[in-house]
Order: structure tokens, then C-alpha cells, then sequence
């Protein structure tokens, strides 16, 4: 299967209309960025980078970008009822926004996208200040949320033009978060091949893996997840879609309270799971419970030999998964909001490039205990 992945990624490269460098940052819209930017910051390690609002002459926002490894988060808050964001927080609540991707050439990214269909979002605007130029633009994706293309060759400054650089005397130690690994997308009823062929068309992305509802079920649930990945592997877009089950499912809870299709978790990557996962707990990071002690007890049968000592796997409740190449670590937050809705996934790589499909029974049912507190299983 990964031989597979190989090929149709390098046939891929050759034609891909839409090369990208990686994903640039992830921007949240969020009731009160202040407090959400210290969250990141104390929670999970993050440091502040840049800063607009106001100050910079920004009137109808302010936007906190947090920065650890190569993960950029944009927190962004509206300053007066009247505006399209305080609009998206009112109906989805605190959430993802806009999946903004690292290109050379955003005009070109904007003309290729949209002329196979993409819905325009921003046309190619070039941002200008004493550091040079950035040009952005955007199509919209599942839901209302966005792809930014972000040209940022001619650009030195902290982060974009209308941001000033920032620094704080608080400043925790980072966690150990390296890169977004992967997104996921929650889309609604019969959705998903209508997406799937969305980035296929549209973006050149091609659909990597698929697990159907017979793979990824409960007792009680079911779920269907394809993995859209773009040219050259370094983005990497998994979409869910609900499936009928006894009761309701854990995608359909999250499109109820979302109220529409959006990001679902953002995976983010450690080269030391262990320690990574103490750290975060001992700064008040809330993880889904630990799977039963059988999962432990049939762990080393299921995935063979690993590097890692069992007692702090099991003590933290990380997961583990094998594929043809090798294996993952990982381990899923809850909610970071009161709606639940978005949530982190931590990973680690130890040469496996799927996506943990043997621990989706273990963690499915783990956020049913989950939504069954919540009374809505
Ligand atoms: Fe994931």
C-alpha cells in the first residue's frame, strides 16, 4: 500500500498545478484572543511572535500569532458586533478559520484553483510594509472555512505586514511541538466524495488512504475517513464524514455543535511523545482517558517491537499503530473549547506514514465515555 502511495506521489509532482511548501499557519477565531494566546502559551508551550490590532493600525481586530516549532497559530478576536468574524464565533464558536498554505505564488494558486471551480475567498492582494511584501489570497474549503495561498519570498518581518513583532516577559518552555503533521475536516451526511473529488479537482490532491464504515466502528458508531494529500506529501487534509450506527456519531455531534462542516483536530508532531505528554498534562492539557488495560496487555502482539517502555505509554494513555514501514505514537486532547468541537492530536513518527487505523476502535470508544457524559451518544 505504501509502494502505492510512493508512485502516485511521484507521478503527482510532474503535473501539480498547485505546488506548496507546507502549511504557513493556522488562524482560530476566538471570543477573546488574549486569553486563548495565553491558553496556547501556558498550556501547550507556544510563544508570542506577532501582534495587530489597534496599535498597528488594525480597527476591527486583534490577532495574536503564537508560534512553537514550525506551527504558527493566528488568534484572532473582533472588536465590535458588526463584523463577519463575530459572525462565525456566534454560530460555530471558538474554531478553525482559515488553513493557510506556504506557496511560491499565490496569484498563480488563486488563478489554477479557481478556475477548476474553487469559490473565491480573496482575490491575490499584495501586503506591503518596511520588511517587504506578502501576497495572499483564499478560496473557501469545507464549511466556511478557508485555503490562504501565502506568498511570503519577499517578506523579512515577523509575520506579515499590518503585524508588529512581540515579545512577552512571560515566556513558559516549549513542549517539544515540532509541525502540523495533518488537519482533518468534518463533513456532513453523504459529503464525501463530493470533497474528496473537491481537492482532487480543484487543489491536484490525491486521496492516499480510505477507511469505510466497516473499518472504523463501534459497538455503538460508525464513521468514514478518507486522507486527501497534496504533490508532494507535506500537507495532508483527512476527511470525516459520519455513518449510521446504534447511535449517534462522534462527526455528527461535532457538525451539531459546530453547527456546519469544519476542522475537526489538528495533529501536531514530537520527536518525544513520552515527554511531550508530561509536560503538556502537567500544564493542565486535558487527553482522552487511557483505552482499557487489555489494549496494553495486546499492544506488543498487535504492533511487535518498540523503542518505548510500556509503563509510561500505558500510565499517559498514548496509543500506538503499525504500518508496512513502521509505527506511531499518539494520543488525542479533549475539546479546547466548550463546544466539542476542535481538539489536538500529538504524534509521533517512527516511520509510519499512516494514520493510527488500528487505534480508531480504542479512541472511538474512548470519546463515547466522552459524549455519553455529555448525553449526546
Ligand atoms: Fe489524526
Amino acid at each position: 500500500m505504501e509502494a502505492t502511495i510512493a508512485r502516485e506521489l511521484e507521478a503527482r509532482k510532474a503535473t501539480d498545478f498547485l505546488p506548496i511548501n507546507g502549511t504557513d499557519h493556522i488562524e482560530l477565531y476566538v471570543g477573546n484572543a488574549k486569553q486563548a494566546a495565553y491558553f496556547y502559551k501556558a498550556a501547550f508551550g507556544f510563544h508570542n511572535v506577532a501582534y495587530a490590532g489597534p496599535e498597528t493600525g488594525v480597527r476591527d481586530r486583534v490577532s495574536y500569532v503564537v508560534q512553537q516549532g514550525k506551527i504558527r497559530l493566528v488568534l484572532t478576536t473582533p472588536l465590535n458586533s458588526n463584523s463577519l468574524i463575530s459572525e462565525h464565533i456566534r454560530k460555530h464558536g471558538d474554531g478553525v478559520k482559515i488553513l493557510a498554505l506556504w506557496v511560491d505564488d499565490a496569484t498563480k494558486s488563486f488563478q489554477e484553483t479557481t478556475k477548476r471551480g474553487g469559490k473565491s475567498y480573496l482575490e491575490p492582494k499584495t501586503l506591503e510594509d518596511k520588511d517587504g511584501k506578502v501576497v495572499v489570497s483564499g478560496i473557501y474549503t469545507y464549511g466556511e472555512t478557508v485555503h490562504l495561498f501565502v506568498e511570503r519570498k519577499d517578506y523579512r518581518g515577523a509575520f506579515m505586514p499590518g503585524f508588529e513583532a512581540m515579545s512577552s516577559d512571560f515566556q513558559p518552555s516549549d513542549t517539544g511541538l515540532l509541525y502540523i503533521d495533518h488537519c482533518v475536516g468534518n463533513v456532513g451526511w453523504n459529503r464525501m466524495n463530493e470533497t474528496v473529488k473537491w481537492y482532487e479537482d480543484v487543489m491536484g490532491f490525491a486521496n492516499i488512504l480510505s477507511f469505510d464504515d466497516k473499518q472504523i466502528n463501534t459497538e455503538y458508531s460508525a464513521l468514514m475517513s478518507k486522507v486527501m494529500s497534496n504533490g508532494n506529501g507535506y500537507v495532508k487534509f483527512p476527511i470525516n464524514e459520519p455513518a449510521e450506527g446504534k447511535k449517534k456519531s462522534q462527526i455528527e455531534e461535532y457538525l451539531d455543535f459546530y453547527e456546519g462542516e469544519g476542522v475537526q483536530h489538528i495533529a501536531v508532531a514530537t520527536h518525544d511523545i513520552i515527554k511531550t505528554v508530561r509536560e503538556l498534562k502537567a500544564r493542565g492539557v486535558e487527553f482522552l482517558s487511557a483505552p482499557p488495560n487489555a489494549y496494553y496487555e495486546e499492544l506488543l502482539s498487535r504492533v511487535g517491537k518498540i523503542d518505548e517502555d510500556m509503563k509510561p505509554l500505558q500510565e499517559l494513555g498514548i496509543l500506538v499503530d503499525r504500518d508496512e514501514e513502521g509505527y506511531l505514537l499518539q494520543i488525542f486532547t479533549k475539546p479546547v473549547e466548550d463546544r466539542p468541537t476542535l481538539f489536538f492530536e500529538i504524534i509521533q513518527r517512527k516511520g509510519a506514514k499512516s494514520f493510527g487505523a488500528g487505534n480508531f476502535k480504542a479512541l472511538f470508544e474512548s470519546i463515547e465515555r466522552e459524549q455519553a457524559k455529555r448525553g449526546n451518544l
